[in-house]
């Protein structure tokens, strides 16, 4: 078997072509576009790479980007002032500070003190909780990517097993409330699992978000299982150059798979697709307004 390759870069344009015909409509109501405040603390290149790459597609949308950009050396003070001061912005309906952090900060602080109802990012921990608790909630990104592609594959997902590998709480932990959601029978599995290969191999969803360059095998899938690939790792080539891998063995696991998320080209453009769906959200729900429909 070939496995189909899942296209979320198609999948993302679409959802990002949905947000921007949404957002006329929202200015024209409330008189200003949604606001996207981002925050990047340090120079670190994938970290500029990822955020730039937000903000571009947060003006493509017709959104406005509000871009902060801080010294490596600021202060833990000095960003909880930041977010405290978007926090009392009316200009601004989402905050996201990147994440790695430098190491005088403590990242638990400044995802706390983000109002839940800006956090486009779904970290706070009211938003976990809310998830978790199937109240409405702001979801963190990748996952609600993850999940917009598994329906877009399988349509409905009710009774099927789910396993995750990876326990994080940006993406396994959230990854796993959204699926039971979805009426799954959901396992979180993890580096320290016992038999590994044989807990994978009962899935008819698989979600790989461990962060080890091809650690799920062909061997470990169940024949036309639908995978989803969201570790993004830098390999070295026989060249001498780097070369982007997920955490699933791609060419092994798709001679097995039924369908299989690519990377680079898969999980990554969702994530960024979802920032502008959460942006707009975020925007409806300060602004009274019923959630935007077909997001
Ligand atoms: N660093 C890596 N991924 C993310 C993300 O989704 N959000 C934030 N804020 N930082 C990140």
């Amino acid at each position: 078997m070939t496995a189909i390759r899942i296209d979320g870069k198609a999948a993302a344009q679409g959802i990002r072509d949905r947000v921007a015909a949404l957002v006329p409509a929202f200015q024209e109501r409330i008189g200003r576009a949604p606001g996207l405040a981002t925050v990047l603390v340090g120079e670190d290149p994938a970290s500029a790479v990822y955020v730039r790459s937000k903000n571009r597609s947060t003006a493509e949308s017709g959104m406005v980007s509000f871009a902060h950009n801080l010294p490596v050396t600021t202060s833990e003070d000095d960003l909880l002032q930041l977010v405290i001061d978007l926090n009392a912005d009316s200009q601004v309906d989402g905050i996201l500070v990147q994440l790695p952090l430098p190491s005088q900060i403590d990242a638990t602080r400044v995802i706390e003190t983000i109002d839940p109802g800006k956090d486009v990012d779904g970290f706070h921990p009211v938003n976990a909780g809310r998830l978790a608790s199937g109240l409405p909630s702001l979801v963190p990104c990748t996952p609600l990517g993850c999940l917009y592609l598994l329906k877009q594959e399988l349509g409905d997902l009710t009774g099927l097993d789910a396993v995750i590998v990876g326990r994080s709480n940006i993406v396994g932990k959230p990854m796993a409330q959204l699926l039971l959601g979805e009426h799954c029978t959901v396992t979180i599995a993890h580096s320290r699992t016992r038999d590994l290969p044989g807990v994978v191999r009962r899935a008819d969803i698989v979600v790989a978000a461990v962060g080890r360059a091809e650690m799920v095998r062909g061997d470990w899938i169940k024949p036309g299982a639908t995978v989803i690939d969201v570790g993004i790792n830098r390999v070295p080539t026989a060249e001498g150059k780097a070369r982007l891998v997920g955490d699933i063995a791609y060419d092994e696991v798709a001679g097995v798979a039924g369908a299989i998320s690519p990377v680079p080209g898969g999980v990554g453009p969702m994530t960024i697709a979802m920032l502008m769906r959460n942006t707009l959200v975020a925007a409806h729900r300060r602004a009274g307004l019923p959630d935007p429909e077909g997001l």
